[in-house]
């Protein structure tokens, strides 16, 4: 059993499921999300504080609908229900659902009391999708809340410490969704509140220690955020750790430097730098096609950490920086399989280790980056925006050589700084250049020439699953194209790509 405090969250496939359990975590309560199917016992045996039933896009009435242990309801421990989550819990206590009438947006909530809506004001915005709705509550039960459309929207039965909402409390939509959140916690569940980065990076750091003490570690730092905090991490707490860093001469300006000036310099961490540049180059001569680009430089990365993990033999440990998402996505709550998530693909196969181990696993990116500041790396590192494994080969169009990557760099370095400059760091999801290689013609001075066009590429997402092409004034192109042509010798064109995702892809290639 766990000493933390522990809310689980049941996953009746809500699209907004994950973002549960991210705001009950932002209100530092640990949270996971589990299936549908968890039983009573796994549940009381994770000593859950509080259970929360997700909604989901079924109808309970229909048979395949996804249903709960119906013991979990009288564990005593408090539970809410959100959405499909409180039709499912009235039902399953013997009140009605029915279908209609659909609420889809934005609707204003009026409520009448309750332990949920305790010190917020009687009526506001809040977010509805949903095409059932409670039309009988269960016995016991008092409703707390209704719309214009939904007579049922609140309902709760406090001798049960049983709760719902109709509407989705965990969107940014809902007005008041997060204290609707608090209050279920900690007015409710009574939680103290002890899930904050601090507490699990001293945490972390000691379950490492336990486990790890001074037996021999091997880290892949890519430059990557995940895992660069999960190395920092096992350095805090080992003695032991070798991180190899591959430069394979595709990474952006000062990056390569950078992670050696934070890890081995800053930090005094065991970092093997390999300069594999030439061996990438020589290995992707003449070769212009994407796909043959991204297994090239994957098959090389591969056998360079080979040779240097030879180098350093068997091995207790390979650290991975995995994450809750991988995690997540690897099917939940079945913690029999393992399935380490490779950031630098395939890593495992090529390393003599006993066991993986992952620090991160529990943990959002937005927490990852909160551990990383927790533990002193700089923002550098930490906010660092998303590059994909094959770097600037497959942002160089077609054939990559030493001098494109050379121009390409130095261009994509001054879009980074006037976006910088311009404070949009934040509101843009990824922003790099890519050099293209078609070649135009254009005049410099009274001269004729022929040189490259760059693009620039900058999007706002989520997750980068779609994303949309950021709306950057055109003062800050002005800059960055006018800088670009009048400091790069090679360039003499730049373009703006303005088309989303679907039907593009962020990168170019
Ligand atoms: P696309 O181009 O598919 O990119 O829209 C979506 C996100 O994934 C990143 N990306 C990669 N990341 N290895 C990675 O680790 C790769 O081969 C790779 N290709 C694309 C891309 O930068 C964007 O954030």
């Amino acid at each position: 059993m766990s000493t933390r405090e522990t809310v689980v969250v049941l996953d009746f496939g809500s699209q907004y499921n994950q973002l549960i359990a991210r705001r009950v975590r932002e209100l530092d309560v640990y949270c996971e999300l589990l299936p549908h199917d968890t039983t009573a016992a796994a549940i009381k045996q994770k000593g859950a504080v509080g259970v929360i039933f997700s909604g989901g896009p079924d109808s309970v009435y229909f048979n395949d609908g996804p249903k709960a242990d119906p013991a979990i309801l009288e564990l005593g421990v408090p539970v809410l229900g959100i959405c499909y989550g409180l039709q499912l819990i009235n039902q399953m206590l013997g009140g009605e659902v029915k279908g209609g009438p659909a609420e889809f947006g934005r609707r204003v909530v009026k409520t009448t009391g309750g332990a949920l809506f305790q010190g917020l004001p009687d009526s506001w915005e809040c977010w509805m999708s949903h095409g059932d709705f409670v039309s009988r509550p269960a016995p016991g039960f008092t409703v707390t809340a209704s719309t214009d459309t939904c007579p049922v929207t609140g309902l709760e039965n406090p001798e049960k410490k049983i709760y719902g909402v109709q509407f989705h409390p965990e969107v940014a939509h809902s007005r008041y969704g997060r204290d609707v959140l608090k209050n279920f916690l900690y007015g409710v569940c009574g939680v103290k509140g002890d899930w904050t980065m601090k507490n699990f990076a001293a945490q972390a750091a000691a379950a490492l220690r336990g486990k790890i003490g001074d037996k021999k570690v091997l880290c892949a730092l890519s430059g990557g955020v995940d895992s660069a905090v999960a190395a920092a991490l096992v350095h805090e707490a080992c003695k032991n750790l070798t991180c190899i860093f591959v430069d394979t001469g595709l990474m952006r300006k000062n990056e390569a430097a950078e992670v050696m000036r934070v890890f081995k310099d800053e930090r005094g961490m065991n970092v093997i730098k390999v300069d594999a540049e030439a061996r990438f180059l020589t290995k992707l001569k003449g070769v212009a096609d994407p796909e043959k680009k991204r297994k090239i430089i994957g098959g090389e990365f591969i056998r360079v950490f080979e040779e240097e993990a030879k180098k350093i033999g068997s091995v207790d440990f390979l650290v991975q920086g995995t994450i809750y998402p991988d995690v997540i996505e690897s099917g939940v709550g079945k913690s029999a399989v393992i399935k380490s998530h490779h950031n630098v693909g395939g890593l495992p196969d090529v390393v003599d280790f006993k066991e993986i181990v992952e620090p991160l696993r529990e943990l959002f990116k937005d927490e990852v980056r909160a551990c990383g500041f927790e533990i002193g790396l700089p923002a550098s590192i930490v906010m660092r925006q998303p590059f994909p494994g094959p770097g600037l080969g497959i942002r160089v169009i077609g054939e990559v050589t030493s001098d494109k990557l050379h121009i390409l760099r130095e261009a994509d370095f001054i879009f980074r700084d006037e976006v910088a400059k311009a404070g949009l760091e934040k509101e843009i999801w990824q922003y790099f250049a890519v050099l293209t290689g078609t070649q135009t013609v254009g005049v410099m001075g009274d001269c004729r020439t022929y040189d490259y066009t760059l693009a620039l590429r900058a999007v706002t997402s989520v997750d980068g699953m779609t994303a949309d092409w950021a709306r950057i004034p055109h003062d800050v192109l002005e800059r960055v194209s006018n800088r670009i042509v009048n400091e790069i010798k090679g360039i003499n064109r730049i373009v703006y790509d303005i088309t989303s995702k679907p039907p593009a892809t962020i990168e170019w290639e």
